[in-house]
């Protein structure tokens, strides 16, 4: 995998004001940019539409952070795929630890929200990550697994290579925390060796595995020189539009 993509996570940030600002200032940092990496930005639903239409023109991919499994109906609060499909996402954030842990989220849950991603045409970026307590258990790697086994459960090859894995430890989320290259490169080498023992026909090696947690501008080079770290999943770094230049340009 050799072109990096990089997704900024927007969070529970930025009304219609402020998308407008940020993205005209992505664009425009972007603008100078040109080694070859994808940027995706999530805004929260409300700015989705507002997103779109500044990005239509551009090669910057939009994506959701979160979506319902059922097609319609009495889903109070909810949003579906095929509504993400009509305001113009190709990427929708699925399973990321704020979901599993405030809101409570089930790897079969997440699982559902894959599978009903794929069949109607979006791409998720499926995240996975261990928390501190686990980590200091010495547990990660079980965590990982049956995150990894979970949430993927009957998603077929074809699919998979349609999926991009964002490995993103709770412990080093909005913490300022980042996992050390070596802590980062060591749980994604374990989620490739997964991919190639339970997807053997798939090339594990095109898979997009993104590292996420407190990555910045200035730690990004290092992560994203790891053999098996092919992009981020930004959160804080990514609501300025230079910081989040400055994690693109850094690949
Ligand atoms: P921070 O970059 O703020 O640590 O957030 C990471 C994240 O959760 C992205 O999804």
């Amino acid at each position: 995998m050799s072109k990096k993509v990089i997704a900024g996570n927007w969070k529970m940030n930025m009304d219609i004001p402020e998308t407008v600002k940020l993205i005209s200032g992505i664009k425009e940092a972007l603008k100078n940019i040109n080694n070859g990496a994808e940027a995706i930005v999530c805004p929260p639903f409300t700015s989705l539409e507002t997103a779109y239409t500044l990005l239509k023109d551009s090669p910057i991919g939009l994506g959701a952070q979160n979506m319902y499994f059922e097609d319609s109906g009495a889903y109070t609060g909810e949003i579906s795929a095929a509504m993400l499909k009509s305001v113009g996402c190709r990427y929708v954030i699925l399973g990321h630890s704020e979901r599993r842990t405030i809101f409570k989220e089930s790897d079969e849950t997440i699982n559902k929200k894959v599978k009903k991603a794929h069949s109607s045409g979006l791409l998720p970026i499926f995240c996975i990550g261990e928390t501190l307590e686990e980590r200091e258990k010495g547990i990660t790697f079980d965590v990982i697994r049956t995150q990894l086994s979970g949430g993927l459960k009957d998603v077929s090859p074809a699919e998979l290579e349609k999926t991009i894995i964002a490995y993103e430890p709770v412990w080093a989320i909005g913490t300022g925390k980042v996992a050390t290259p070596e802590q980062a490169q060591e749980v994604h080498a374990f989620i490739r060796g997964w991919i190639k023992e339970n997807y053997p026909s798939v090339n594990a090696k095109e898979i997009v595995i993104q590292y996420g947690g407190s990555v910045k501008p200035d730690n990004a080079k290092e992560l994203l020189s790891q053999p098996d770290i092919d992009g981020a999943l930004v959160g804080g770094a990514c609501l300025k539009a230079d910081s989040f230049a400055g994690i693109i340009s850094a690949c």
